[in-house]
């Protein structure tokens, strides 16, 4: 019995196949690479020893998933696949609406069709929206600002209504908070397109001379030192938290949505001072406008996972900077 990861060669979905070989279990990855380079299926066989075997598909292309359902004995899916650009989203949103929704009802008729019922789906803390409080929990109401956000409440209502259909589904939507860090051997980490979107990628890149300098969105916010706070959260953590995870679905059926967070906020500054420890000089940097659609403080109550899935991250920010450096120094160019 074989755990399908859609979105496999990605930067959490890659870290969360190491963890789930290094545990015993056989990994399927499907991928169409939008997003994720071929390259990280060697970087995931250098680490473990073994090479998942790989499906190159879209989750659009249904007749592609029902090979894989047919070929292979898929007991469970984790659900990576999926555009997560903010920004992107608000330019594009029927391409995200299209990728993100209509790729996950794909896979969900395809699942249904083969009698695979178990599914732990990629959700993130911008379901909490704007209007709640930190830190935020699990019974919140969710909303989003973004088609990005809505495209993640809306496959968390759909997967939720899967279950009050057919009693027979187990259904887990892992919240992330803010994923960064990487692999303790540098051969995984976060390799994003482009010009960063996210805090981190970008501090490294800077860190490394790639880009010139990192502008920091805000100094004005109520927070500890008026920069943006988060709950950064070391991806290997976060993958272990998806191992917990589908060991709970096999064994359970329901609905359950799981915050996977450290419960502690970082503000920019004190990120940014952090990675400066962990690549050894000073990162520069000025201070910019706010940008449209961040709030102020993002973290999570992570006490249910640790009550239902006996899971809590460890690793400390000083881990994830230091990590996350190794990676880029290891990787300047990224995964070639
Ligand atoms: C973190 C903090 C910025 C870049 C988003 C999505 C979330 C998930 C993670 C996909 C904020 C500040 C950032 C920069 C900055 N996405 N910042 N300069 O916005 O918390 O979460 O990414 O899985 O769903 O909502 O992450 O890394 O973009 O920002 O000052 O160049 O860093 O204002 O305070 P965010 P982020």
């Amino acid at each position: 019995m074989a755990i399908l990861v859609t979105g496999g060669a990605g930067f959490i979905g890659s870290h969360t196949v190491v963890e789930l070989i290094q545990a015993g279990k056989e990994v399927v990855i499907v991928d169409n690479f939008s997003n994720s380079k071929p390259e990280v299926l060697n970087r995931i066989e250098k680490i473990t020893g073994i090479r998942p075997i790989l499906y190159q598909a879209d989750l659009l292309d249904k007749p592609a998933i029902d090979k894989i359902f047919e070929e292979q004995n898929i007991e469970a899916v984790i659900h990576f696949a999926g555009f997560k650009a903010v920004g992107e989203s608000v330019q594009k949103p029927l391409e995200y609406y299209h990728n993100n929704i209509t790729g996950t009802l794909m896979l969900c008729q395809s699942m249904r069709e083969h009698g695979c019922k178990k599914i732990v789906f990629s959700s993130s803390a911008t379901v909490y929206g704007m209007n709640n409080p930190v830190p935020f929990k699990e019974g919140m109401p969710t909303s989003a600002t973004n088609p990005y956000g809505y495209t993640k409440v809306m496959i968390e209502q759909i997967l939720s209504d899967l279950y009050v259909a057919d009693k027979e589904w187990s259904v887990i939507l892992l919240r992330y908070f803010n994923p960064i860090g990487a692999h303790e051997s540098g051969l995984i980490g976060e390799d994003p397109n482009g010009i960063p979107n996210n805090l981190l990628p970008y501090i490294a890149q800077v860190a490394i001379g790639k880009l010139p300098c990192l502008s920091v969105f805000g100094d004005d916010y109520d927070t500890v030192d008026g920069t943006g706070v988060r709950d950064y959260i070391h991806v290997v953590d976060l993958a272990l938290g998806h191992l917990k995870a589908i060991d709970y679905s096999l064994s359970h059926t329901g609905v359950e949505a799981i915050n996977l967070g450290t419960g502690n906020g970082t503000s920019v500054l004190q990120i940014l001072h952090a990675f400066e420890k962990a690549c050894g000089h000073s990162i520069n940097y000025k201070i910019a406008p706010r940008r449209a659609g961040d709030i102020a403080s993002c973290y999570a109550d992570a006490s249910k996972a640790k009550e239902m899935l006996d899971w809590e991250a460890t690793r400390t920010i000083e881990d994830m900077c230091r990590t996350g450096w190794n990676f880029i120094s290891k990787n300047p160019n990224g995964l070639e």
